[in-house]
Protein backbone atom coordinates (compact mmCIF):
# COMPACT_ATOMS: atom_id res chain seq x y z
CA UNK A 1 0.00 0.00 0.00
CA UNK A 2 1.33 3.15 -0.91
CA UNK A 3 1.29 6.65 0.50
CA UNK A 4 -2.59 7.82 0.30
CA UNK A 5 -4.70 10.00 1.60
CA UNK A 6 -5.86 9.28 5.19
CA UNK A 7 -9.83 9.20 4.55
CA UNK A 8 -9.08 6.64 1.82
CA UNK A 9 -6.70 4.64 3.72
CA UNK A 10 -9.70 4.48 6.56
CA UNK A 11 -12.39 3.41 4.50
CA UNK A 12 -10.57 0.55 3.10
CA UNK A 13 -9.73 -0.55 6.38
CA UNK A 14 -13.54 -1.03 7.31
CA UNK A 15 -13.43 1.57 9.57
CA UNK A 16 -15.85 4.18 8.49
CA UNK A 17 -17.02 5.59 4.61
CA UNK A 18 -14.75 8.13 3.19
CA UNK A 19 -17.15 11.03 4.34
CA UNK A 20 -17.34 8.78 7.58
CA UNK A 21 -13.28 9.09 7.11
CA UNK A 22 -13.86 12.76 6.60
CA UNK A 23 -15.51 13.32 9.98
CA UNK A 24 -13.19 10.78 12.00
CA UNK A 25 -10.59 13.40 11.04
CA UNK A 26 -12.35 16.92 11.45
CA UNK A 27 -13.13 15.52 15.11
CA UNK A 28 -9.85 15.12 15.96
CA UNK A 29 -10.01 11.43 16.19
CA UNK A 30 -7.11 10.09 13.80
CA UNK A 31 -3.19 10.60 14.98
CA UNK A 32 -0.73 9.95 12.54
CA UNK A 33 2.55 9.29 14.12
CA UNK A 34 1.39 10.57 17.33
CA UNK A 35 -0.12 13.90 16.51
CA UNK A 36 -4.21 14.45 15.92
CA UNK A 37 -4.63 15.52 12.33
CA UNK A 38 -7.52 17.59 11.79
CA UNK A 39 -6.81 18.95 8.11
CA UNK A 40 -8.15 17.27 5.44
CA UNK A 41 -6.12 15.39 2.09
CA UNK A 42 -3.44 14.55 4.72
CA UNK A 43 -1.68 11.85 2.85
CA UNK A 44 -0.09 8.68 4.51
CA UNK A 45 2.00 5.67 4.44
CA UNK A 46 1.05 2.80 6.34
CA UNK A 47 3.60 0.92 6.06
CA UNK A 48 6.79 3.59 7.41
CA UNK A 49 4.01 5.47 9.75
CA UNK A 50 1.52 4.85 12.20
CA UNK A 51 -2.29 5.62 11.86
CA UNK A 52 -4.63 5.27 15.23
CA UNK A 53 -8.35 5.81 14.80
CA UNK A 54 -9.52 6.13 18.38
CA UNK A 55 -6.44 4.89 19.81
CA UNK A 56 -6.49 2.12 17.44
CA UNK A 57 -4.08 0.98 15.09
CA UNK A 58 -4.86 1.25 11.44
CA UNK A 59 -2.80 -2.03 9.91
CA UNK A 60 -1.22 -1.88 6.54
CA UNK A 61 -2.18 -5.33 4.49
CA UNK A 62 0.91 -7.09 5.02
CA UNK A 63 2.72 -9.95 3.37
CA UNK A 64 1.23 -13.48 4.13
CA UNK A 65 2.53 -14.56 7.42
CA UNK A 66 4.97 -17.52 8.03
CA UNK A 67 6.15 -19.28 11.12
CA UNK A 68 8.79 -22.03 11.39
CA UNK A 69 10.43 -23.96 14.22
CA UNK A 70 14.11 -24.83 14.05
CA UNK A 71 15.52 -27.05 16.23
CA UNK A 72 18.79 -25.62 16.71
CA UNK A 73 22.21 -27.32 17.57
CA UNK A 74 24.47 -25.86 19.91
CA UNK A 75 26.93 -23.96 18.10
CA UNK A 76 24.74 -21.65 15.73
CA UNK A 77 24.03 -18.37 15.94
CA UNK A 78 20.40 -17.16 17.07
CA UNK A 79 21.40 -13.95 14.69
CA UNK A 80 20.54 -12.74 10.64
CA UNK A 81 23.60 -12.10 10.02
CA UNK A 82 27.00 -12.54 11.83
CA UNK A 83 30.11 -10.38 10.24
CA UNK A 84 32.10 -13.03 11.66
CA UNK A 85 30.56 -15.62 9.18
CA UNK A 86 30.14 -18.03 11.96
CA UNK A 87 27.28 -20.40 11.54
CA UNK A 88 23.89 -18.95 12.11
CA UNK A 89 20.36 -20.15 12.22
CA UNK A 90 19.18 -18.36 8.73
CA UNK A 91 21.90 -20.88 7.31
CA UNK A 92 19.67 -23.88 8.33
CA UNK A 93 16.40 -22.67 6.58
CA UNK A 94 15.76 -22.65 3.01
CA UNK A 95 15.97 -19.22 1.14
CA UNK A 96 12.19 -18.49 1.16
CA UNK A 97 12.33 -18.23 5.05
CA UNK A 98 15.33 -15.74 4.95
CA UNK A 99 13.55 -13.03 5.68
CA UNK A 100 12.20 -14.21 9.18
CA UNK A 101 13.26 -13.20 12.28
CA UNK A 102 14.23 -15.61 15.43
CA UNK A 103 11.84 -14.73 18.14
CA UNK A 104 13.96 -14.44 21.35
CA UNK A 105 17.22 -15.55 22.35
CA UNK A 106 18.69 -18.86 23.02
CA UNK A 107 22.73 -18.25 23.06
CA UNK A 108 25.18 -20.15 20.64
CA UNK A 109 25.83 -22.82 23.30
CA UNK A 110 22.10 -23.79 23.67
CA UNK A 111 20.07 -25.95 21.93
CA UNK A 112 16.40 -26.52 21.60
CA UNK A 113 13.61 -25.05 19.73
CA UNK A 114 13.53 -21.22 18.01
CA UNK A 115 10.98 -19.94 16.28
CA UNK A 116 11.15 -17.90 13.50
CA UNK A 117 8.40 -15.72 11.76
CA UNK A 118 7.33 -12.57 10.13
CA UNK A 119 4.38 -11.70 12.59
CA UNK A 120 5.87 -8.99 14.97
CA UNK A 121 3.12 -8.66 16.96
CA UNK A 122 3.52 -12.25 17.92
CA UNK A 123 7.16 -12.54 18.40
CA UNK A 124 6.76 -9.03 20.31
CA UNK A 125 4.10 -10.92 22.78
CA UNK A 126 5.62 -14.40 22.84
CA UNK A 127 9.11 -12.92 24.09
CA UNK A 128 7.65 -10.08 26.20
CA UNK A 129 7.08 -11.51 30.46
CA UNK A 130 3.75 -9.34 30.18
CA UNK A 131 2.05 -12.21 27.99
CA UNK A 132 3.71 -14.97 30.14
CA UNK A 133 4.31 -17.34 27.13
CA UNK A 134 5.98 -20.47 29.13
CA UNK A 135 9.53 -21.80 27.89
CA UNK A 136 10.51 -24.88 28.78
CA UNK A 137 14.53 -25.77 28.97
CA UNK A 138 16.10 -29.33 30.15
CA UNK A 139 19.31 -27.88 31.98
CA UNK A 140 22.29 -30.21 32.85
CA UNK A 141 24.05 -28.97 35.71
CA UNK A 142 27.36 -29.75 37.74
CA UNK A 143 26.53 -30.58 41.23
CA UNK A 144 23.53 -31.77 43.16
CA UNK A 145 20.90 -29.31 43.83
CA UNK A 146 18.63 -29.32 46.51
CA UNK A 147 15.68 -28.40 47.07
CA UNK A 148 16.77 -25.02 48.91
CA UNK A 149 19.11 -24.38 46.23
CA UNK A 150 15.86 -24.53 43.33
CA UNK A 151 13.46 -22.70 45.60
CA UNK A 152 15.67 -19.97 45.66
CA UNK A 153 16.06 -20.04 42.19
CA UNK A 154 12.24 -19.57 41.88
CA UNK A 155 12.06 -17.33 44.84
CA UNK A 156 14.51 -14.46 42.75
CA UNK A 157 18.00 -13.27 42.91
CA UNK A 158 19.64 -10.38 42.28
CA UNK A 159 22.62 -10.85 39.66
CA UNK A 160 24.57 -7.48 38.35
CA UNK A 161 21.64 -5.48 39.88
CA UNK A 162 18.76 -7.31 37.30
CA UNK A 163 16.09 -9.66 39.79
CA UNK A 164 16.23 -12.48 37.83
CA UNK A 165 13.97 -15.90 38.72
CA UNK A 166 13.52 -19.11 37.32
CA UNK A 167 9.04 -19.98 37.18
CA UNK A 168 9.54 -23.51 37.92
CA UNK A 169 12.94 -25.98 38.43
CA UNK A 170 12.63 -29.35 39.10
CA UNK A 171 15.26 -32.52 39.07
CA UNK A 172 14.29 -35.20 36.55
CA UNK A 173 17.53 -37.06 36.80
CA UNK A 174 20.57 -37.53 39.36
CA UNK A 175 24.13 -38.54 38.24
CA UNK A 176 25.85 -39.02 41.58
CA UNK A 177 29.40 -39.99 40.42
CA UNK A 178 31.33 -40.55 43.28
CA UNK A 179 33.67 -37.80 41.88
CA UNK A 180 32.62 -34.68 43.44
CA UNK A 181 33.74 -32.67 40.51
CA UNK A 182 32.07 -35.47 37.62
CA UNK A 183 28.53 -35.09 39.53
CA UNK A 184 25.53 -33.86 37.69
CA UNK A 185 21.90 -33.35 37.62
CA UNK A 186 18.93 -33.02 34.72
CA UNK A 187 16.48 -30.36 35.65
CA UNK A 188 13.37 -29.69 33.79
CA UNK A 189 12.95 -25.45 33.83
CA UNK A 190 10.13 -23.34 33.29
CA UNK A 191 10.97 -19.54 32.11
CA UNK A 192 8.02 -17.19 32.08
CA UNK A 193 10.33 -14.28 31.43
CA UNK A 194 13.81 -14.89 29.53
CA UNK A 195 16.23 -12.08 30.48
CA UNK A 196 19.68 -12.53 28.85
CA UNK A 197 20.84 -16.07 29.44
CA UNK A 198 18.78 -16.25 33.18
CA UNK A 199 18.95 -19.79 34.06
CA UNK A 200 22.36 -19.65 33.16
CA UNK A 201 23.37 -16.28 35.36
CA UNK A 202 20.79 -17.78 38.21
CA UNK A 203 22.25 -21.56 38.63
CA UNK A 204 25.66 -20.49 38.27
CA UNK A 205 25.57 -17.91 41.25
CA UNK A 206 23.80 -20.82 43.08
CA UNK A 207 26.77 -23.27 42.72
CA UNK A 208 25.50 -25.00 39.74
CA UNK A 209 26.83 -23.67 36.57
CA UNK A 210 24.66 -24.96 33.29
CA UNK A 211 26.55 -27.95 30.97
CA UNK A 212 24.10 -28.11 28.46
CA UNK A 213 20.67 -26.64 28.28
CA UNK A 214 17.96 -27.20 25.09
CA UNK A 215 14.51 -25.88 25.22
CA UNK A 216 12.15 -28.21 24.49
CA UNK A 217 8.90 -25.86 24.22
CA UNK A 218 8.18 -22.40 23.66
CA UNK A 219 3.81 -22.21 24.94
CA UNK A 220 2.29 -24.79 22.99
CA UNK A 221 4.90 -25.51 20.38
CA UNK A 222 7.30 -28.72 21.41
CA UNK A 223 9.88 -30.28 19.17
CA UNK A 224 8.17 -33.70 19.23
CA UNK A 225 10.69 -35.35 16.47
CA UNK A 226 12.54 -32.44 14.89
CA UNK A 227 16.08 -33.78 14.38
CA UNK A 228 18.80 -30.85 15.57
CA UNK A 229 19.24 -28.52 12.70
CA UNK A 230 15.83 -29.74 10.96
CA UNK A 231 12.87 -27.14 10.81
CA UNK A 232 9.21 -27.39 9.71
CA UNK A 233 6.29 -24.43 9.10
CA UNK A 234 4.02 -24.58 12.18
CA UNK A 235 0.66 -26.45 11.59
CA UNK A 236 -2.41 -24.03 11.40
CA UNK A 237 -3.46 -25.08 14.96
CA UNK A 238 -0.16 -24.33 16.32
CA UNK A 239 -0.24 -21.22 15.04
CA UNK A 240 -3.75 -20.18 16.15
CA UNK A 241 -3.33 -21.86 19.36
CA UNK A 242 0.16 -19.33 20.05
CA UNK A 243 -2.17 -16.46 18.84
CA UNK A 244 -4.65 -17.23 21.07
CA UNK A 245 -2.82 -17.57 23.76
CA UNK A 246 -1.41 -14.14 23.58
CA UNK A 247 -4.28 -12.22 22.76
CA UNK A 248 -4.70 -12.38 18.98
CA UNK A 249 -6.73 -14.09 18.02
CA UNK A 250 -10.31 -14.60 19.93
CA UNK A 251 -10.56 -17.20 22.56
CA UNK A 252 -13.15 -20.13 21.09
CA UNK A 253 -15.84 -18.65 23.53
CA UNK A 254 -15.38 -15.57 25.25
CA UNK A 255 -14.81 -17.32 29.01
CA UNK A 256 -12.49 -20.18 27.70
CA UNK A 257 -9.07 -19.53 28.60
CA UNK A 258 -6.22 -21.07 28.11
CA UNK A 259 -5.07 -23.62 30.22
CA UNK A 260 -2.92 -22.46 33.40
CA UNK A 261 -0.08 -24.79 32.35
CA UNK A 262 0.33 -26.48 28.92
CA UNK A 263 2.37 -29.08 30.22
CA UNK A 264 0.82 -31.76 32.62
CA UNK A 265 3.96 -32.82 34.26
CA UNK A 266 5.43 -29.24 35.89
CA UNK A 267 3.51 -28.25 39.21
CA UNK A 268 4.50 -28.44 42.68
CA UNK A 269 4.77 -26.02 45.55
CA UNK A 270 7.50 -24.56 43.60
CA UNK A 271 6.35 -23.09 41.00
CA UNK A 272 5.89 -19.69 41.42
CA UNK A 273 2.56 -19.30 39.15
CA UNK A 274 0.30 -22.37 40.88
CA UNK A 275 -2.60 -21.31 42.74
CA UNK A 276 -2.42 -17.18 42.15
CA UNK A 277 -5.93 -15.90 41.47
CA UNK A 278 -4.06 -13.41 40.79
CA UNK A 279 -1.73 -14.16 37.72
CA UNK A 280 -3.01 -12.53 34.81
CA UNK A 281 -4.74 -14.51 31.93
CA UNK A 282 -2.26 -14.72 29.13
CA UNK A 283 -4.54 -13.13 26.76
CA UNK A 284 -5.76 -10.12 28.89
CA UNK A 285 -3.53 -6.69 29.00
CA UNK A 286 -1.76 -5.93 32.53
CA UNK A 287 -3.55 -3.19 33.84
CA UNK A 288 -2.45 -2.05 37.14
CA UNK A 289 -6.02 -0.28 38.13
CA UNK A 290 -5.32 2.50 40.64
CA UNK A 291 -8.07 4.13 42.25
CA UNK A 292 -9.24 6.51 44.93
CA UNK A 293 -10.64 9.78 45.92
CA UNK A 294 -9.30 13.34 44.95
CA UNK A 295 -6.03 13.86 46.82
CA UNK A 296 -5.24 10.49 47.54
CA UNK A 297 -1.46 10.96 45.36
CA UNK A 298 -3.07 8.91 42.71
CA UNK A 299 -1.89 10.88 39.76
CA UNK A 300 1.67 11.41 40.78
CA UNK A 301 2.13 7.64 42.22
CA UNK A 302 0.34 6.55 38.88
CA UNK A 303 2.74 7.88 36.63
CA UNK A 304 6.48 7.14 38.58
CA UNK A 305 5.02 3.70 38.69
CA UNK A 306 4.15 3.47 34.94
CA UNK A 307 7.83 4.90 34.65
CA UNK A 308 9.40 2.38 36.77
CA UNK A 309 7.44 -0.55 35.62
CA UNK A 310 8.26 0.47 32.01
CA UNK A 311 3.88 0.73 31.26
CA UNK A 312 1.88 3.35 29.71
CA UNK A 313 -0.03 5.63 32.23
CA UNK A 314 -3.66 6.67 31.70
CA UNK A 315 -5.02 9.50 33.40
CA UNK A 316 -9.09 8.95 33.27
CA UNK A 317 -10.10 12.00 35.50
CA UNK A 318 -8.50 14.24 32.88
CA UNK A 319 -11.00 12.86 30.11
CA UNK A 320 -13.80 13.65 32.27
CA UNK A 321 -12.45 16.41 32.62
CA UNK A 322 -11.68 17.68 29.37
CA UNK A 323 -15.63 16.49 28.57
CA UNK A 324 -16.78 18.98 31.03
CA UNK A 325 -14.26 21.90 29.07
CA UNK A 326 -15.22 21.27 26.14
CA UNK A 327 -19.23 21.53 27.40
CA UNK A 328 -18.38 24.08 29.54
CA UNK A 329 -16.83 26.25 26.28
CA UNK A 330 -19.72 25.72 24.49
CA UNK A 331 -22.30 27.07 27.14
CA UNK A 332 -23.43 23.29 26.97
CA UNK A 333 -25.89 22.08 29.91
CA UNK A 334 -23.49 20.04 32.01
CA UNK A 335 -26.34 17.95 33.89
CA UNK A 336 -28.21 16.85 30.64
CA UNK A 337 -26.63 13.70 29.40
CA UNK A 338 -27.29 13.80 25.84
CA UNK A 339 -26.06 16.79 25.38
CA UNK A 340 -22.85 16.01 27.36
CA UNK A 341 -22.55 12.47 26.01
CA UNK A 342 -21.01 13.33 22.49
CA UNK A 343 -18.42 15.55 23.75
CA UNK A 344 -16.33 12.21 24.85
CA UNK A 345 -16.10 11.46 21.15
CA UNK A 346 -13.58 14.41 20.68
CA UNK A 347 -11.60 13.47 23.72
CA UNK A 348 -8.55 11.39 23.96
CA UNK A 349 -5.73 9.82 25.86
CA UNK A 350 -2.16 8.96 25.45
CA UNK A 351 0.04 7.29 27.09
CA UNK A 352 2.09 9.62 28.48
CA UNK A 353 -0.83 10.08 31.13
CA UNK A 354 -1.98 13.61 28.57
CA UNK A 355 -5.65 14.22 27.61
CA UNK A 356 -6.57 16.03 23.94
CA UNK A 357 -9.35 17.74 22.66
CA UNK A 358 -10.20 18.21 19.42
CA UNK A 359 -6.22 16.91 19.27
CA UNK A 360 -5.08 20.35 21.14
CA UNK A 361 -3.12 18.97 24.37
CA UNK A 362 -5.33 20.24 27.60
CA UNK A 363 -3.77 18.55 30.39
CA UNK A 364 -3.18 21.77 31.53
CA UNK A 365 -6.59 23.59 31.29
CA UNK A 366 -8.67 20.29 32.79
CA UNK A 367 -6.67 21.35 35.78
CA UNK A 368 -9.06 24.60 36.61
CA UNK A 369 -10.97 24.40 39.36
CA UNK A 370 -14.09 25.63 38.00
CA UNK A 371 -13.80 22.54 35.81
CA UNK A 372 -12.82 20.34 38.57
CA UNK A 373 -16.76 21.17 39.87
CA UNK A 374 -18.20 20.90 36.15
CA UNK A 375 -15.83 17.34 36.01
CA UNK A 376 -17.56 16.03 39.53
CA UNK A 377 -21.19 17.00 37.87
CA UNK A 378 -20.72 15.45 34.24
CA UNK A 379 -19.56 12.24 36.07
CA UNK A 380 -22.60 11.23 37.08
CA UNK A 381 -24.36 10.66 33.64
CA UNK A 382 -24.42 6.87 32.50
CA UNK A 383 -24.70 7.81 28.67
CA UNK A 384 -21.23 9.71 28.92
CA UNK A 385 -19.22 6.82 30.88
CA UNK A 386 -20.16 4.28 28.90
CA UNK A 387 -18.68 5.76 25.73
CA UNK A 388 -16.14 7.15 27.87
CA UNK A 389 -15.44 3.63 29.53
CA UNK A 390 -15.00 2.02 26.04
CA UNK A 391 -12.65 4.34 25.21
CA UNK A 392 -10.37 3.74 28.17
CA UNK A 393 -10.41 -0.22 27.61
CA UNK A 394 -9.31 1.08 23.81
CA UNK A 395 -6.56 3.37 25.25
CA UNK A 396 -5.16 0.44 27.19
CA UNK A 397 -5.61 -2.71 24.84
CA UNK A 398 -1.89 -2.99 25.46
CA UNK A 399 -1.78 -2.89 29.09
CA UNK A 400 -0.33 0.03 31.44
CA UNK A 401 -1.33 2.06 34.76
CA UNK A 402 -4.66 3.70 34.66
CA UNK A 403 -6.08 5.71 37.09
CA UNK A 404 -9.86 6.91 37.53
CA UNK A 405 -12.76 6.09 40.33
CA UNK A 406 -13.89 2.77 38.78
CA UNK A 407 -11.08 0.98 37.11
CA UNK A 408 -10.91 -1.64 39.28
CA UNK A 409 -14.63 -2.04 39.49
CA UNK A 410 -15.81 -1.66 36.42
CA UNK A 411 -13.46 -0.73 33.83
CA UNK A 412 -10.84 -3.29 33.93
CA UNK A 413 -12.78 -5.76 36.91
CA UNK A 414 -9.92 -8.50 35.71
CA UNK A 415 -7.11 -6.44 36.09
CA UNK A 416 -4.06 -8.50 37.84
CA UNK A 417 -3.11 -5.50 39.83
CA UNK A 418 -5.61 -3.12 41.98
CA UNK A 419 -4.44 -0.41 44.33
CA UNK A 420 -7.02 1.98 46.28
CA UNK A 421 -5.11 5.25 47.24
CA UNK A 422 -6.58 7.15 50.23
CA UNK A 423 -5.36 9.32 52.89
CA UNK A 424 -6.62 11.45 55.78
CA UNK A 425 -9.04 14.34 54.18
CA UNK A 426 -6.66 17.21 55.95
CA UNK A 427 -4.00 15.38 54.04
CA UNK A 428 -5.57 15.60 50.87
CA UNK A 429 -6.75 19.03 51.14
CA UNK A 430 -3.28 19.96 52.03
CA UNK A 431 -2.00 18.50 48.92
CA UNK A 432 -4.84 19.81 46.45
CA UNK A 433 -4.67 23.12 47.85
CA UNK A 434 -0.82 23.21 46.84
CA UNK A 435 -1.37 21.55 43.50
CA UNK A 436 -3.48 24.55 42.92
CA UNK A 437 -1.34 26.89 43.78
CA UNK A 438 -2.04 27.87 47.25
CA UNK A 439 -5.87 28.18 47.54
CA UNK A 440 -7.08 28.25 50.97
CA UNK A 441 -6.92 24.45 52.68
CA UNK A 442 -10.20 25.13 54.24
CA UNK A 443 -11.94 26.00 50.81
CA UNK A 444 -10.10 23.18 48.73
CA UNK A 445 -11.21 20.59 51.89
CA UNK A 446 -14.56 21.26 51.77
CA UNK A 447 -14.73 21.17 47.71
CA UNK A 448 -13.29 17.65 48.46
CA UNK A 449 -15.99 16.98 50.65
CA UNK A 450 -18.65 17.82 48.52
CA UNK A 451 -17.00 15.98 45.37
CA UNK A 452 -16.20 12.79 47.29
CA UNK A 453 -19.71 12.69 47.98
CA UNK A 454 -20.98 13.01 44.89
CA UNK A 455 -18.43 10.61 43.69
CA UNK A 456 -19.32 8.33 46.35
CA UNK A 457 -22.92 8.36 46.05
CA UNK A 458 -23.46 8.71 42.12
CA UNK A 459 -25.60 5.92 41.04
CA UNK A 460 -23.40 4.21 37.80
CA UNK A 461 -19.71 3.44 39.20
CA UNK A 462 -19.51 5.02 42.14
CA UNK A 463 -16.36 5.50 43.89
CA UNK A 464 -15.07 2.69 45.84
CA UNK A 465 -12.81 -0.08 46.46
CA UNK A 466 -12.83 -3.54 44.96
CA UNK A 467 -13.13 -6.31 46.92
CA UNK A 468 -9.81 -7.36 45.74
CA UNK A 469 -7.80 -4.31 45.58
CA UNK A 470 -4.89 -3.14 48.38
CA UNK A 471 -5.74 -0.39 50.14
CA UNK A 472 -2.82 2.04 50.92
CA UNK A 473 -3.40 4.81 52.99
CA UNK A 474 -0.66 7.27 51.70
CA UNK A 475 -1.30 9.92 54.64
CA UNK A 476 2.11 9.30 56.46
CA UNK A 477 3.86 7.91 53.35
CA UNK A 478 6.50 9.67 50.93
CA UNK A 479 5.34 10.07 47.36
CA UNK A 480 8.64 6.89 46.90
CA UNK A 481 7.64 5.11 49.45
CA UNK A 482 4.00 4.49 48.19
CA UNK A 483 5.66 4.42 44.49
CA UNK A 484 8.01 1.50 45.88
CA UNK A 485 4.66 -0.22 47.52
CA UNK A 486 3.25 -0.37 44.69
CA UNK A 487 5.82 -1.50 42.62
CA UNK A 488 6.14 -4.26 44.61
CA UNK A 489 2.64 -5.26 44.09
CA UNK A 490 3.18 -4.77 40.44
CA UNK A 491 6.82 -7.17 40.49
CA UNK A 492 5.37 -9.51 42.33
CA UNK A 493 2.08 -9.78 39.84
CA UNK A 494 3.79 -10.32 37.00
CA UNK A 495 6.20 -12.64 38.45
CA UNK A 496 2.98 -14.77 39.19
CA UNK A 497 3.40 -15.13 42.52
CA UNK A 498 0.94 -15.78 44.88
CA UNK A 499 0.14 -12.46 46.44
CA UNK A 500 -0.10 -12.21 50.52
CA UNK A 501 -3.55 -11.29 49.35
CA UNK A 502 -5.82 -7.73 49.43
CA UNK A 503 -4.75 -5.63 52.39
CA UNK A 504 -7.37 -3.76 54.54
O1 LIG B 1 -9.17 12.30 39.35
P1 LIG B 1 -9.75 13.63 38.93
O2 LIG B 1 -9.90 14.57 40.06
O3 LIG B 1 -8.96 14.25 37.80
O4 LIG B 1 -11.23 13.29 38.34
C1 LIG B 1 -12.05 14.30 37.82
C2 LIG B 1 -13.51 13.91 38.02
O5 LIG B 1 -13.86 12.81 37.22
C3 LIG B 1 -13.88 13.54 39.44
O6 LIG B 1 -15.11 14.17 39.78
C4 LIG B 1 -14.10 12.07 39.43
C5 LIG B 1 -14.44 11.78 38.01
N1 LIG B 1 -13.92 10.50 37.55
C6 LIG B 1 -14.81 9.46 37.39
O7 LIG B 1 -15.97 9.61 37.66
N2 LIG B 1 -14.35 8.26 36.93
C7 LIG B 1 -13.05 8.08 36.63
N3 LIG B 1 -12.64 6.89 36.19
C8 LIG B 1 -12.13 9.14 36.81
C9 LIG B 1 -12.60 10.34 37.30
Amino acid sequence: MAAERLQKLIARAGIASRRGAERLIAEGRVMLDGVVVRRRGVVADPRRQEIRVDGTRLRARRKPRRYLILNKPTGVLTTRSDPGRRPIVMDLVPPSARSLAPVGRLDGASSGLLLLTNDGDLAYRVTHPRFRVPKIYLATVRGLPGEAVLDRACRGIRVDGEGLRLDHAEVIARFPHRAEGRRRSRLRIRLLGGRNREIRRVLSVLGHPVLELHRTAIGNLEDTGLRPGRWRNLRPAEISGLRRAVGLEAARSPRTRPPARSRPAIGSRRTAASGSAAAPAPHSPFVVAMDGPAGSGKSSVARMVARRCGLGYFNTGASVRAVALAAMRQGADLDDPAVVRPFAFRVLLDPEGRVFLDGVDVSVAVRAPDVSRGASRVAVHAELREVLVERWRQAAGAGGVMEGRDIGTVVFPEAPVKVFLDARPEVRAARRSSDEGGRSVAAVASELERRDRTDSAREVAPLRQATDAHRLDTSDLTLEETVDRVVAIVDQARAGKPEPGPTH
